[in-house]
């Protein structure tokens, strides 16, 4: 291993979201809680990555920045490696964050009152950024069955073909059920789109963190018909465990769509670019990759042993294998709890820092989602406190 993924790093921590006490009070009313709830690694960056910022912060001159050819050269030589995609560097854009991205494009491409469609249990912000935009939050739930979630295309085409509701989010991989979306499913999304003339955008943040037997298929990936009717958000945040220091990049095929994109950034100002963030990106994507297989190798581990853990010592507890990220998503319902005991028995009997699956949308009450990018022995420790937690 290039890193020790085992190892607790101790370091300043007071300007973590994931520690802030308002959050941990606000969110799981107790702030001494082990917080496993943001989507990011506790593990060191790749090497590479942390030499590049040593290499920027000693240089002591530090003048505003752009995206370099070179820069962006490295993004679509990562995405043909790791997932044999040609983008072409004329198709990217670059914003601070996905969900800035994901903001101005729903600004720009709807109005107040219009329907923007997702697919819960899904990433909550996703919720808040339609919701603080005006516009109105258009469920297509995602389906269980045979234990695995699928996409309800009857309930899609009926929300999609009502004129009203113009975008839709798709989570690729899903975040919080770990689905890892087919090329069939992806088509088929992208069918019901274009036939009702719905904007789709593709947040493809997790993308590279795919489990074994699991192909990462992006929406650029399809035909030129699909791609231009389609706008791909990512980052290289979650996959090499740098979201702090991260932006994100927006891939528009499409001129038309693209420009409208471009003109929305350059008039907000939202593209400013940062020496860290450009060095971290272009380091992680040029060295990063022996960095990635080992992490997923590490977390494929965790994810066996949490599997066993369950099977064994709570098996009241079901746990969706995740195809793709690094959330698990657990399923408490045989337990038999109401939202507020569910909530007492992981925050404040087993004191775990984890999301109660609710707060991913309706579908997700009697779950909850755990971040576990986090040394084996902390995980195995949580495990312990659920066991403990429920046995009591
Ligand atoms: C699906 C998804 N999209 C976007 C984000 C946030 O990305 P950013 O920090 O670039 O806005 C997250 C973070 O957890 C996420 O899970």
């Amino acid at each position: 291993m290039i890193v020790d993924f085992n190892k607790k790093n101790k370091i300043d921590f007071s300007g973590f979201v994931k520690f802030n006490p308002f959050y941990l009070k606000s969110m799981f009313s107790n702030t001494d809680v082990s917080p496993f709830w943001v989507a990011e690694t506790d593990f060191l960056a790749p090497p590479g990555v942390s030499e590049a910022l040593k290499k920027i912060a000693n240089q002591g001159i530090y003048g505003y920045q752009y995206k370099t050819p070179d820069l962006k050269l490295s993004l679509t030589g990562w995405f043909k490696i790791r997932h044999n995609l040609t983008l072409e560097t004329s198709g990217l854009l670059f914003t601070t964050s996905v969900l800035t991205g994901l903001a101005a494009i729903i600004d720009e491409f709807s109005v107040a009152g219009d329907g923007v469609i997702i697919q819960p249990p899904v990433y909550s912000e996703f919720k808040s950024i339609i919701k603080n935009l005006n516009r109105q939050v258009i469920n297509n739930p995602l389906k269980i069955t045979d234990g695995k979630y699928r996409i309800d295309f009857e309930d899609l085409e009926k929300k999609a073909s009502s004129g009203t509701n113009r975008i839709m989010i798709l989570c690729n991989p899903h975040n919080p059920v770990g689905r890892v979306w087919t090329t069939e499913e992806l088509r088929q999304v992208s069918d019901i789109c274009i036939v009702n003339n719905v904007l789709l955008l593709s947040d493809e943040i997790h993308a590279d963190i795919i489990f074994s037997g699991h192909t990462f298929n992006s929406i650029m990936s399809l035909e030129e018909d699909y791609t231009n009717a389609s706008i791909m958000l990512g980052s290289p945040g979650k996959t090499f465990g740098i979201p702090g220091i991260a932006d994100a990049f927006i891939y528009a095929p499409n001129n038309a769509l693209r420009e409208t994109i471009k003109s929305r950034i350059m008039r907000f100002r939202l593209g400013k670019s940062n020496a860290f963030t450009n060095a971290a990106a272009q380091a992680a994507w040029l060295s990063g990759g022996e960095w990635l297989d080992d992490m997923i190798n590490y977390l494929e581990n965790t994810i066996h042993y949490i599997e066993i853990f369950i099977k064994e010592e709570l098996p009241d507890i079901t746990l969706t294998i995740p195809e793709g990220t690094y959330q698990i998503w657990l399923d408490f319902r045989k337990l038999r709890l109401d939202e507020k005991e569910l909530k007492y028995l992981l925050t404040k009997k087993a004191m775990l820092g984890i999301n109660m699956g609710r707060q991913y949308g309706s579908e997700g009450s009697g779950f909850a989602r755990m971040n576990i990018a986090s040394p084996l022995s902390m995980i195995q420790q949580a495990m312990e406190q659920l066991k403990t937690a429920i046995n009591d």
